[in-house]
């Protein structure tokens, strides 16, 4: 089932944001999500290890370069999606990560467009297709973007990146309290009290839109077969 991976060299970009939004509407369509948490200061882990238990969800910590590979093809045997959160920072992991992925999306912080981390992904991207002639979907996710910015601002980036022949989400990542409150709260968007979270209505929009998205550039065929929680047991008799 197809690997997700969110890169950018730069910390803070939303990855783990994206991340967790991705999954919780994911999990609210009945689909069987597996995440890979490599960053060492385990956002994800830290977040899964507090909130409610989902028994769709299974979140894979502590994973180095060299047992990412079989981790990935284990999940990949019996989850629906397999989703891989890369730490801020240069990393060993990425290459092997991208090299796993069905699709590399790149969050980039659509308010200061500061795009060097996501640079750096890209050309890693380029050097792949170009030297291995290993062609990795790829897409950029505009992230941490203003609610009040323009569509046509962010046509603007888009008409930009693409001239550098590089796909962009139409869903851009709405700055939005409700996705810090996820952290905080250690919840799952479609769980939280909309009495408390400012504009949850908002932001659940905005995931189901990023969700619809990511759905079309990677489809499943197929729900996994049986839903309850995934052990070691069954990871070995998918292996
Ligand atoms: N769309 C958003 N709306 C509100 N806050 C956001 C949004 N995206 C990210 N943030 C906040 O910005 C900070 C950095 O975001 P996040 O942890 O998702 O980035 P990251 O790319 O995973 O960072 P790192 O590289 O350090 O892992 C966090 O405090 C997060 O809550
Ligand atoms: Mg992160």
């Amino acid at each position: 089932m197809p690997v997700v991976t969110f890169a950018n060299t730069k910390g803070g970009a939303g990855k783990t944001t994206a991340v967790l939004l991705l999954t919780t509407e994911l999990l609210r369509r009945g689909y069987r999500v597996c995440l890979i948490d490599t960053d060492p200061q385990r956002w994800i882990s830290k977040w899964f290890d507090a909130a409610e238990r989902q028994h769709n969800l299974t979140v894979e910590t502590f994973v180095s370069a060299a047992s990412l590979q079989r981790t990935v093809n284990d999940y990949r045997a019996v989850c629906d999606y397999v989703i891989v959160d890369l730490p801020g920072a240069q990393t060993p992991l990425l290459a092997t990560a991208i090299g796993l992925s069905d699709h590399v999306l790149i969050p980039i912080q659509g308010s200061s467009m500061d795009a060097q981390g996501g640079a750096q992904v890209l050309d890693l991207l380029r050097y792949l297709d170009r030297k291995a002639d290993l062609r990795i979907a790829h897409s950029v996710v505009l992230s941490r973007v203003n609610s009040f910015v323009t569509t046509r601002a962010l046509q603007a980036v888009k008409q930009l990146l693409a001239e550098q022949s590089v796909h962009v989400l139409d869903t851009p990542i709405i700055e939005r309290s409700a996705y810090r409150d996820m952290f905080d709260f250690k919840a799952f968007l479609h769980t939280m009290d909309g009495a408390k979270v400012s504009n949850l209505d908002k932001a659940i929009e905005n995931a189901v839109s990023f969700a619809d998205e990511v759905q079309r550039l990677v489809p499943v065929a197929r729900k996994a077969a049986k839903s309850g929680q995934l052990t070691a047991g069954s990871l070995e008799k998918a292996a």
